[in-house]
């Protein structure tokens, strides 16, 4: 068996402090962490928290007004018009919003195949692992499907990521590759209708105390730190390539580096039918989860409001009333569409499940090739040919004397690129920047190691 890390066996629950994960202490040392990291007059966080206060304020009112409206939409068809890019006046509502809708990825017909086969192979495997665990109906641990094969490698929805990767921006020697994009293996939801187990409370994945303790994930976070919030970008990738958002090798970690996180929807899912909510802005909320725990009335304690070692970082109403209450659900979505939020969103998903049929998606991230995410890719790759779980997930190893399984032998080129088993083409045609070479050229290093 080739697994570097040890993760138990269980289901997406371990993840979430609300769905039964335990909470762990906060370490003193955390707040002699607080101490090194604020401004030392507590002034300037105190200024830069009420200017933020205020400008929420205002956001809130046309969020209120206009609901899950404020997120904005494109369909397949204009990135394939635009050239494969987001379209200009797509690209500030998404930078601002965190999150878009994307219509048409997949083939309605196609999309709602994919589902009809996962069904068929997951009856005919009883005994698959899942949430919750006495009877699984919603999160399956099923991750080699030849359906998930298909869909993660899709042309469209490789082109989606590319889009959505490329209003991301770097130093131009900082080694990724926005325009390469790796197959991250991920499960799936079939939510039945009336469900209200599965009902994740507000939070935020890619770790949590790691924003803070980490000093190169702290790195994309300087401005908001210094009090200069408004000057944040969250759309530079450079100090996110090599940050660590796993310094407790969490259960429900992401590996590789999730520039977005996104699902595919293979049901209708209407507003009200268990759907993904989010909190419709980026800079806002960061700034406010960010400065909070360091603002001088909160510099007593060690606790970093809703972040634990090993665990997502949660947003509750307690701690952060004015994300909380900000938040919307998506929009309704049809059997093919896609739904992508930034890896900082804000997100939940709906408490109840009302509609009256499946609410189903694909988890399927964008996730560019960097020397973190093709280290990863090699791993996942090994477990992929042996029909065991993805490294980053319970260890269930549900699928592995699975004869109908999807298999490396069945792959496409396309697929075998993603995937990591061929090596990307190296041009030096000089349009691409070093850094997107040394991507490149480091991803196919590793990936034939
Ligand atoms: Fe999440």
């Amino acid at each position: 068996m080739i697994r570097s890390t040890n993760k138990a066996k269980g289901n997406i629950s371990s993840v979430f402090a609300h769905l039964g994960a335990s909470k762990p202490e906060i370490d003193p040392r955390f707040l002699e962490l607080k101490k090194q990291i604020a401004p030392k007059n507590p002034t300037i966080l105190r200024k830069a928290f009420d200017r933020l206060l205020n400008t929420m304020e205002k956001e809130a009112l046309e969020i209120r007004q206009r609901g899950s409206a404020v997120i904005p939409e494109v369909t397949m068809e204009e990135i394939q018009s635009n050239g494969g890019r987001l379209p200009d006046k797509i690209i500030s509502e998404v930078k601002k919003r965190g999150t878009i809708v994307i219509r048409n990825i997949v083939d309605r017909h196609l999309a709602a195949e994919y589902k009809s086969s996962i069904q068929e192979y997951i009856h005919r495997h009883p005994g698959i692992a899942g949430f919750p665990e006495d009877n699984p109906q919603k999160v399956w641990e099923v991750y080699w499907s030849q359906a998930q094969i298909q869909a993660r490698s899709h042309p469209n929805f490789t082109a989606t990521t590319v889009a959505l990767n490329n209003i991301w921006h770097g130093d131009s020697k900082a080694p990724i590759n926005l325009n390469n994009n790796l197959v991250y293996c991920d499960r799936l939801r079939i939510r039945q209708p009336g469900d209200g187990k599965f009902n994740l409370a507000g939070h935020i994945d890619g770790g949590s105390l790691e924003r803070w303790e980490d000093p190169e994930y702290r790195r994309c976070y300087t401005k908001i730190l210094q009090g200069k919030w408004e000057e944040y970008d969250p759309y530079d990738v450079t100090h996110r390539i090599e940050a660590n958002m796993d310094l407790y090798d969490a259960p429900g970690g992401c590996s590789m580096f999730r520039i977005f996180q996104g699902w595919l929807a293979i049901s209708k899912i209407q507003t009200g039918g268990g759907t993904l909510r989010v909190c419709p802005l980026v800079k806002e909320p960061t700034a406010y989860f960010m400065m909070k725990p360091l603002l001088e009335e909160n510099m007593s304690t060690s606790e970093f409001m809703g972040a634990w070692p090993g665990r997502c970082q949660d947003i509750t109403t307690e701690d952060h009333p004015h994300i909380v209450d900000n938040m919307v659900s998506v929009p309704d979505v049809d059997c093919g569409d896609g739904v992508f939020w930034h890896c900082d969103t804000v997100h939940a998903v709906e408490p109840y499940q009302n509609m009256t049929t499946d609410s189903s998606v694909l988890y399927i991230p964008s996730t560019p090739m960097c020397p973190r995410s093709s280290k990863y890719l090699k791993r996942q790759r090994i477990t992929f040919e042996q029909g065991m779980t993805p490294p980053d997930f319970p260890a269930n190893d549900c699928e592995k004397e699975f004869h109908d399984r999807a298999t490396p032998s069945i792959l496409t080129k396309e697929q075998k690129l993603g995937m990591g088993f061929i090596p990307f083409p190296e041009e030096t045609n000089g349009i691409m920047t070093e850094g997107q070479l040394e991507a490149i050229r480091e991803h196919n290093r590793i990936i034939s190691e």
